[in-house]
């Protein structure tokens, strides 16, 4: 190894990350007529683009001094305030002194993780699952036990054998349309996943990006509002969600609830990390959900994803027929599925050899 090299040995702990597939397939994303579907990018197109610059106008014009300051790390009052009444409305009324707010809810996610997780300790997630999730597990080194999933979720019924005496310290879910799977963790399984949590003294962290979007069917309630009604359940969840998906994702914002001494570490964590998340697009999303107008940008977020999932399906099922089945739940016939996909576009696009083959390693989550 060259000297230069050697002054740049990378930790073992950035060295245990791999880069996503996905991210990398991104790239694909920017070809002109290109529809991407490689990672939960929210439609640019659908962006609220006036009703951000109003915020963005109205916050240099009053709030200057709050949004270009430093600010706390727990947040902005104004926006724990504003997600307070968020949390309310998804059923789950929150104080806005047990929000903490995160850069994007990625910084959530690994602030828990930094909290709670040595090098070693195990930690069950659904099979798949978010790969940006694997990656801030992969940095800390957790031992990563992983539950099949179906229609229903991950199968919360497999997890007793599971964890048999691994004593996991941590079980990770997406509850609502969960990336990349689009399951949604049933009523049930939210439940029997409390009791066991509860039960076990594990903690669970429920990641809810996606719920707000529902377009279709009956809203479940969050494992954060179940846990209330469950004893010894409540100390044992924690929720986190983000504006990314709702409002725009260049915003980066995020937030977590998560019992006491978990949100006091990590504010410390967090302390150390970045200080704090931008106090400017925290002010800017705070005047945006106080101006009332995410009801009406969320209506119109649900109205056009459901038309485009309609017209997806309808154009997969007129131009793959047979050859592409729709509901696919385990990791095999997950790759299976995408693999024939690549063929099929393949044999209909013959000019864009970019795309084949997709790499055999190629993983389901973005
Ligand atoms: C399941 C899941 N969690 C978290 C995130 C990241 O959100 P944020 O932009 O808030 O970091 C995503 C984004 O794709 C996601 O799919």
């Amino acid at each position: 190894m060259h000297t230069a090299q050697k002054a740049q040995k990378i930790s073992r702990a950035a060295g245990r990350i791999h880069s996503s597939d996905i991210r990398d397939l991104l790239q694909h994303a920017q070809q002109p007529g290109m529809i991407s579907m490689a990672g939960g990018l929210p439609a640019a197109e659908l962006f609220d683009q006036a009703g951000i610059q109003a915020s963005t106008q109205q916050v240099l014009h009053t709030h200057h001094m709050p949004a270009l300051q430093y600010g706390m790390t727990e947040g902005q009052p104004a926006l724990r305030r504003e997600l307070s009444s968020l949390m309310a409305q998804r059923g789950c009324p929150t104080d806005a002194q047990d929000i903490l707010v995160t850069t994007g809810s990625q910084q959530a996610l690994d602030l828990i993780v930094r909290t709670l997780i040595d090098e070693g300790d195990c930690v069950v997630l659904e099979r798949p699952s978010y790969l940006a999730a694997i990656q801030v597990l992969q940095l800390a080194g957790a031992h990563m036990l992983t539950l099949p999933g179906d229609a229903q979720g991950a199968r919360i019924d497999l997890l007793p054998e599971l964890a048999g005496e691994q004593r996991p310290k941590l079980v990770y879910v997406v509850s609502n349309f969960a990336n990349p799977s689009g399951a949604c963790l049933s009523l049930e399984r939210r439940k029997l996943l409390l009791q066991w949590a509860a039960a076990n003294q594990v903690m669970v962290i429920e990641d809810d990006p996606y719920g707000d979007l529902r377009y279709r069917g009956e809203r479940l309630p969050s494992m954060l509002e179940l846990a209330r009604g469950i004893p010894d359940a409540e100390s044992c969840c924690g929720y986190i969600s983000t504006l990314s998906k709702t409002i725009a994702p260049g915003l980066r914002l995020g937030w977590a609830v998560l019992p006491l001494l978990l949100r006091e570490s990590a504010l410390k964590v967090k302390q150390s990390m970045d200080l704090h998340t931008s106090s400017f697009t925290q002010e800017i999303a705070a005047h945006y959900l106080a101006s009332g107008r995410l009801t009406e940008h969320l209506a119109k977020l649900r109205a056009a994803y459901s038309s485009r999932s309609e017209a997806l399906a309808q154009a997969l099922r007129v131009t793959f027929g047979l050859r592409l089945s729709f509901v696919t739940s385990t990791e095999d016939q997950l790759r299976e599925g995408v693999q024939r996909l690549a063929s099929a576009y393949a044999e209909i696009n013959p000019d864009n050899a970019e795309l084949r083959p997709l790499r055999n390693n190629t993983s389901f989550s973005g």
